[in-house]
């Protein structure tokens, strides 16, 4: 007798004649990634968000991911390296944009507040005056909290010193109102599964037009001609700049000798010493810092992170012992 064989993949001819008929129309004319129908369909949702939220100089941005992708994404992607963020935190999201922009190593001004208290408008605007931040980055809806924080009063003060402004919009995009063009709004991160009660992971951002344009940003998967290449060549640069310094650094800590019978010249020395160490420590640590090899510290006499730590506290045990 000829042996039975079993098919354990799934296929059409395993299905019920009624699924198989759905599947027959739905055949003929598929919604698939590359097909020629997702586009249309996605551009449909991107003006219908867009339209809904009255912000017609924002683009949306659709991503499969959570409201924390698009936390991530708007810190990740609108800000230039050396931007300064200043973060009004005053609840748990407010903490996460800390988080994020700390792991981007954006230059950060943290002004964190008791959970659920209202930041105070007058020393946001003495900060902005002060030229002390570039961008600046809010919750809107305190989740951890049950506040709202003054989006549309803090947009203003951003606005009046041209500062750029994202606000997480995670849990009251649609919900609460939310003029992103005449709050001066430059990017909102959102999320389909709190207002709009749909998929859990698809999440949007809404950026302003001209931000995604000087960002570089394309939409449409559109090469952008030597985008890549320029983000290649400030990287190597600013790497190629970062050892130089070091190598700098180093020769510097090899001429400041700790010795002699003066006692505040030892203590100067020692304290040069330390700056000099807390330097090379700043930059191993900086955005440059992981593109620098072990191997390349080590052929440079350069220490690394946990030499220069034990290095500063010998020094310090050593100044006391000098008293
Ligand atoms: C204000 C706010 N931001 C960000 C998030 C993070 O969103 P998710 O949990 O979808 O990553 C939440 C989630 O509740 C939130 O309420």
């Amino acid at each position: 007798m000829a042996p039975k064989v079993v098919s354990l993949t799934p296929a059409v001819f395993h299905l019920s004649d009624a699924v198989n008929e759905v599947s027959r129309t739905y055949g003929q004319a598929p919604i698939v990634p590359r097909g020629p129908r997702l586009a249309p369909l996605i551009g449909k949702v991107r003006d219908g968000i867009r339209a809904a939220l009255g912000c017609p100089s924002h683009e949306a941005v659709l991503m499969t991911g959570t409201g924390s992708t698009a936390m991530a994404a708007v810190l990740g992607s609108c800000l230039a390296p050396d931007e300064r963020l200043l973060v009004i935190r005053n609840g748990a999201y407010g903490d996460r944009l800390v988080e994020y922009a700390t792991t981007l190593r954006q230059p950060l001004v943290d002004m964190s507040l008791p959970y659920g208290q209202r930041p105070n408008l007058d020393e946001v605007e003495q900060l902005a005056a002060a030229n002390a931040f570039d961008a600046v980055a809010m919750v809107y809806g305190g989740t951890s909290t049950c506040t709202l924080n003054p989006v549309a009063e803090v947009g203003a003060i951003a606005r009046r010193y041209g500062k750029k402004y994202f606000v997480d919009g995670v849990s009251s995009l649609f919900i609460e109102p939310m003029d992103l063009d005449g709050w001066g709004v430059s990017a909102v991160m959102g999320s389909c599964n709190k207002g709009l009660h749909s998929h859990p992971n698809l999440t949007m951002c809404l950026v302003q037009g001209d931000l995604l344009a000087a960002m570089d940003i394309a939409l449409n998967a559109q090469l952008i001609p030597g985008a890549s290449k320029r983000i290649m060549r400030d990287w190597t640069n600013g790497i190629d700049s970062s050892k130089r310094q070091l190598k700098k650094l180093v020769d510097d800590l090899g001429d400041v000798r700790v010795n002699g019978t003066d006692k505040a010249a030892r203590s100067r020395a020692r304290g040069q010493r330390k700056s000099i160490l807390e330097d090379i420590r700043g930059i191993l640590k900086g955005k440059f810092g992981e593109g620098i090899t072990a191997r390349w510290l080590n052929e440079n006499r350069i220490p690394g992170e946990a030499q220069i730590n034990i290095e500063l506290e010998r020094i310090k045990i050593e100044q006391m012992k000098d008293k």
